[in-house]
């Protein structure tokens, strides 16, 4: 029987990883083990729980306002003997975070296969976002299997010269990860504050943002809910005290602006759901967005999920104060623009990329 070891670690990976684990559990030509670094502690926890899914290895490597000298240097420490004893025949990651990446690299250095979920996502801007564009694009290089989330991934790849015959464009396990967060409601307290009024739904969490971006995203939400008085913000802050520290700062005695802590994924869908709009620096966002049906506008110079964009439900926006407000005026203004935006079309595959993945692994092994 062959022995997959999935790892990951913080909880985008978790959202788009379980519904991968649970599928891959149910065959039983694999053994599968998960294994998380702990990357994300309190974060990480919910999305467990919601999916049913114990962990076999924690390696439980936070730290307070790590840096990715910590996340790397403590994963490979950590992974290195226990892939030694077990000796998987393939490592499973999942995207673009230090997790997946120092993962990717004890598999190179141990010879072990690594199988890369949500492969070929590019900006081709090394420090936008960063360190995320250059993980993914090692992680790439890497790997023996990739599994691409649209066709435009799937291209990136195959330009960089990777063999076809190891790539796949399978769709984003982000859709299948939707059938299990339907069921969620809007927190009491939240749903009384934004009764009769617009709902503006913020997240935003990048390093690169961390040098004055965060400052100038925070600055916009004030003027705008001045400029609108039936708005209203609600921030779920990232845990991450480089994040805090400056919502604190501005975002503070304003009561249309609610800060709360991150929500579990059924409650966020549901705020999402609800939403005239979401202003987000987040990856997983945007692809949740055209299913959800909540016009998104992206807090970044770069992304490397055009397809939301060109399907139309996401504009990007950049993290400049007076952009995003005009961005965001345009769409409040303009019932035609916002229901566009809503009514766009999801670009990423239709909730069996799980199963796809599974069938290919399946093969895999099969022909090894
Ligand atoms: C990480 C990923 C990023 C991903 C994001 C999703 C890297 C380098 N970054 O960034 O790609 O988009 O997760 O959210 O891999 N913290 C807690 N509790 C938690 C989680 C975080 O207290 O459950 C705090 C800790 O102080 C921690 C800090 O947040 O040191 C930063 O966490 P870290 O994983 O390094 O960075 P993220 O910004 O979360
Ligand atoms: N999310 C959540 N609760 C929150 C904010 C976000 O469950 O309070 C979910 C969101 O729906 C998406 C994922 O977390 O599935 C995105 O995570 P994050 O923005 O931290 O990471 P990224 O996608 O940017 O890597």
């Amino acid at each position: 029987m062959k022995t997959l070891f999935v790892v990951f670690g913080t909880r985008p990976e978790a959202i788009k990883m379980c519904p991968l684990v649970l599928e891959l559990k149910k065959q039983t030509c694999f053994k599968t083990i998960v294994c998380t670094t702990g990357q994300h502690k309190e974060m990480l926890r919910p999305i467990l729980e919601l999916f049913n899914v114990v962990p076999d290895y924690d390696l439980d490597i936070m730290k307070q306002d790590q840096t990715l000298f910590d996340i790397s240097s403590s994963t490979t420490e950590k992974l290195r003997p226990l892939i030694d004893k077990i000796q998987p025949d393939a490592i499973i990651v999942h995207g673009d975070t230090t997790t997946a990446f120092a993962t990717t690299l004890v598999g190179y250095y141990l010879r072990i296969p690594v199988i890369h979920v949500e492969a070929g996502l590019r900006t081709n801007d090394s420090f936008s976002p960063y360190p995320e564009e250059f993980n993914r694009c090692a992680i790439d290089k890497i790997s023996s299997i990739c599994f691409a989330p649209t066709n435009k991934a799937y291209a990136n790849l195959i330009q960089e010269g990777k063999d076809p015959e190891s790539c796949y464009n399978v769709g984003n396990t982000a859709i299948d990860a939707l059938k299990y967060t339907s069921n969620g409601n809007i927190d009491k307290n939240i749903e009384d504050k934004i009764k009769g009024k617009r709902l503006i739904t913020l997240t935003a969490h990048r390093r690169e943002s961390f040098d004055g971006g965060l400052e100038s995203i925070f600055k916009s939400i004030v003027e705008i809910t001045q400029k609108y008085d039936d708005v209203v913000v609600v921030y779920p802050m990232h845990k991450n005290p480089n994040v805090r520290k400056h919502a604190y700062d501005i975002l503070t005695n304003n009561d249309r602006i609610i800060l709360c802590e991150p929500l579990d994924v059924l409650s966020f869908h549901s705020l999402m759901k609800k939403s005239y709009l979401t202003l987000t620096d987040s990856g997983g966002i945007q692809e949740e967005a055209p299913s959800l049906g909540c016009p998104v506008v992206v807090l970044r110079d770069k992304t490397e999920r055009m397809e939301a964009i060109e399907a139309g439900t996401v504009v990007l926006a950049g993290t400049d104060t007076n952009r995003i407000i005009s961005i965001v005026s345009n769409i409040l203004d303009n019932n035609e623009v916002h229901d566009k935006m809503k009514n766009a079309i999801n670009p990423y595959g239709d909730g069996m990329t799980s199963n796809k993945i599974t069938n290919i692994i399946k093969n895999y092994f099969a022909e090894a």
